[in-house]
């Protein structure tokens, strides 16, 4: 029985929508209420030590959705980072962000800088945030960064490895230990597919507005009685 705690935990926030949507609330209170179990499982994690939450807030592909909803969620984040999270910098939480810059509006870039540089010497957790972010893209977007250290001759062919890969993503993370997606969806859906290949998936039905930190305590007790190899064989 694996009785550590994950040191990196994923969290795929689905079912915002669907929430409110069973309520017959507008899409956005859903993502208005999902903001408000982010921020009490955020609280969560510090209290629990864990030294790396990332999660999925906003995928390249969800600016396909309605202008409106894109916009709600685009404020919501600058509302976010400007203030409700103030939390964070207290609890010694570094904040970094995954993704394209391009092309989110100006007042989120301007944001999300101001959070990373409030934050840049916490030292007690990392949040990443995965914000108009592909997992695939991410993928090609290290090879270009380390195709042009071999062109600039920084690096040789040779020196490829694993770490390298790893220092040339987004931001230099762990491996995750523990996804969860919420809302019953068993799909990846272009989350840190790198950083998950030896993940633990944990597929709760309950809604994200739903999964408070009790329930991450559940997904954290059902982690530590995985038996993860790793390949290996347990002895
Ligand atoms: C997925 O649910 C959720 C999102 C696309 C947005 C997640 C954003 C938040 C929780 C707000 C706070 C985030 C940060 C990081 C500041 P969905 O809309 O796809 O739900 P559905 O599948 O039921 O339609």
């Amino acid at each position: 029985m694996d009785k550590a705690n994950p040191y990196h935990i994923g969290i795929i926030m689905d079912g915002n929508g669907r929430w409110a949507e069973e309520r017959g609330l507008s899409r956005s209170r859903g993502h208005r209420a999902g903001a408000n179990t982010l921020k009490k499982l955020c609280q969560h994690v510090v209290d629990l030590e864990i030294p790396y939450l990332s999660v999925f807030a906003f995928s390249t592909e969800n600016f396909k959705r309605a202008k409106t909803e894109v916009q709600y969620l685009m404020n919501l984040f600058v509302e976010l980072f400007k203030k409700e999270l103030d939390f964070l910098i207290e609890d010694g939480v570094k904040v970094v962000f995954s993704g394209k810059r391009e092309p989110l509006p100006p007042r989120v870039l301007k944001a999300m800088d101001e959070i990373v540089q409030k934050t840049s010497s916490n030292t007690k957790c990392v949040f990443n945030v995965c914000l108009n972010y592909g997992g695939k893209s991410e993928i090609v977007d290290m090879t270009k960064n380390v195709v042009q250290k071999v062109q600039n001759g920084e690096l040789s062919l040779e020196d490829i490895d694993e770490e390298v890969i790893d220092a040339n993503l987004y931001q230099p993370l762990p491996p995750i230990d523990l996804v969860i997606r919420t809302s019953g969806e068993l799909r990846i859906s272009n989350f840190m597919l790198w950083q998950s290949a030896y993940a633990e998936f944990y597929f709760p039905k309950k809604y994200f507005p739903d999964f408070g930190p009790e329930d991450l305590d559940i997904a954290i007790e059902e982690f530590r009685k995985r038996n993860r190899r790793f390949g290996g064989v347990k002895k």
